[in-house]
């Protein structure tokens, strides 16, 4: 689908399955080429970075199928080579590659993952802490080429909890010679995820979700299997569409033990919530109210990943808003399309000032990346009038059907 409609102002009511982690799948899936074996991948989001990412294993000789939401991988007979990422998946997988393809086969060609629109993404802490396990990096300004005969395991003080550079430095450790401990390591619930699936597959890691992971190199890793969690992003996501429409809704699998810095935001917004094994009710029926202050932080802070979703939910909060975003560079790319829709927000470097609005009214708007687009939709819910959302293929990067989620909740979405 690649535009939406949506007739906004309609109460979000009932209930939507949460899709399964595409943050946590993606690393997995990575990791599934450190080891011969059938690994099994349970609660997989279907994606597209999901879809690119198998084609890149798939060129590594990797065979995979879905069962259901289950996905199985076979990586028994495989046969390295160059690892070219497909113009339009812009999705930068391909630098997940880096420590499970170093630690299988000892080497790696790729394309240097460009950065996107939410600002650079260099990859200088990847290489230098590879660099550090023995990795010799051939210099190049298109690809990264990089071998090593044998990684080995050594301590890494992380100069900030970057998540890929965890990620990639545990698939790099599990087969290398020796210890490798990782301190200031990112504590994001993917992390827990991949150490939880490389451990089902032999692995020795221990403190994940911790600051300091400790991982004890092994000879050999097998099969792999692992149940993901639901997504964080798209749980929040779709709780901040149900405050700006008012109603109440059930989502049903939302990993609410991993939203703890959300959930109480969402109480200052006048939202109410119960957390059931089913997952996370929210209902909002008094007044939306402003939260004076977020900033978006490495977890457990707010997600920079849920900034524009908030933004656009903040839009018509009585009183003032304010939102730093310390994470990327140019993550404010939808506060333009905003006030194409009567939002009234002023950027000042990486801080944006929301004033909110009695309302906003329908425009035709352009979706540049993932997440803002996510957060245009949530934007057209609350407005009155007709939404139109171009270039949303960004948005089925990383929500399975945006569309029909919102569809089930009583949504009017319509996608083509
Ligand atoms: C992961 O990206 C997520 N992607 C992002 O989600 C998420 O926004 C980000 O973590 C932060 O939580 C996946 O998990 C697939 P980082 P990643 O390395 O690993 C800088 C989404 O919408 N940095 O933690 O690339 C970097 O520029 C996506 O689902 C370096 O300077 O993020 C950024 O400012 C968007 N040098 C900061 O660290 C490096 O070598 C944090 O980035 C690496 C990173």
């Amino acid at each position: 689908m690649k535009q939406i409609f949506i007739r906004g102002g309609v109460p979000l009511n009932g209930q939507v399955r949460i899709q399964g982690s595409k943050n946590a799948a993606l690393p997995i899936l990575a990791a599934t080429l450190l080891a011969g074996g059938e690994h099994e991948i349970k609660n997989c989001p279907k994606i597209a970075d999901v879809y690119y990412m198998l084609d890149l294993i798939r060129t590594q000789g990797a065979v995979t199928y879905w069962k259901g939401r289950n996905l199985y991988i076979n990586t028994r007979h495989l046969t390295p080579g160059p690892l070219e990422e497909k113009k339009e998946g812009t999705m930068r997988s391909s630098i997940f590659l880096l420590g499970a393809m170093l630690g299988r086969f000892g080497e790696v060609d790729l394309e240097y993952p460009g950065g996107c629109v939410i600002g650079d993404r260099p990859v200088n802490w990847h290489i230098s802490h590879l660099n550090k396990m023995g990795v010799f990096f051939c210099d190049s300004s298109e690809r990264i080429r990089a071998k090593v005969s044998k990684l080995i395991g050594c301590e890494h003080v992380l100069p900030f909890p970057s998540v890929g550079v965890t990620e990639n430095l545990i698939m790099a450790a599990v087969l290398a010679e020796g210890t490798t401990v990782i301190k200031g390591a990112a504590m994001e619930p993917e992390i827990v995820s991949l150490c939880e699936f490389l451990n089902s597959a032999g692995a020795d890691i221990s403190g994940a979700g911790k600051s300091d992971i400790i991982i004890r190199g092994v000879e050999k890793l097998h099969d792999g299997k692992i149940i993901l969690p639901g997504d964080r992003i798209v749980a929040g996501t779709y709780a901040l569409a149900c405050m700006i429409t008012g109603g109440g809704v059930l989502l049903e699998g939302a990993p609410t033990t991993q939203m703890t810095r959300l959930i109480p935001m969402l109480h200052a917004m006048g939202g109410h919530t119960l957390l059931t094994e089913e997952g996370l009710y929210l209902h909002r029926r008094e007044e939306l109210c402003a939260i004076p202050y977020t900033v978006t932080e490495v977890y457990p802070g707010f997600p920079t990943d849920l900034q524009s979703p908030l933004m656009a939910a903040l839009c018509t909060a009585k009183g003032e808003s304010t939102i730093e975003e310390r994470i990327f560079g140019n993550r404010f790319r939808i506060a333009p399309e905003l006030k194409k829709m009567g939002a009234d927000i002023f950027i000042r470097e990486n801080t944006a000032h929301i004033r909110g609005v009695e309302r906003l009214y329908g425009a035709t708007l352009t979706a540049e990346e993932l997440r803002g687009g996510a957060a245009l939709v949530i934007a057209g819910l609350g407005a009155s009038g007709e939404t139109y959302i171009a270039k949303c293929g960004h948005i089925y990067r990383g929500y399975e059907n945006i569309c029909r989620d919102l569809s089930e909740l009583g949504a009017r979405i319509y996608g083509e």
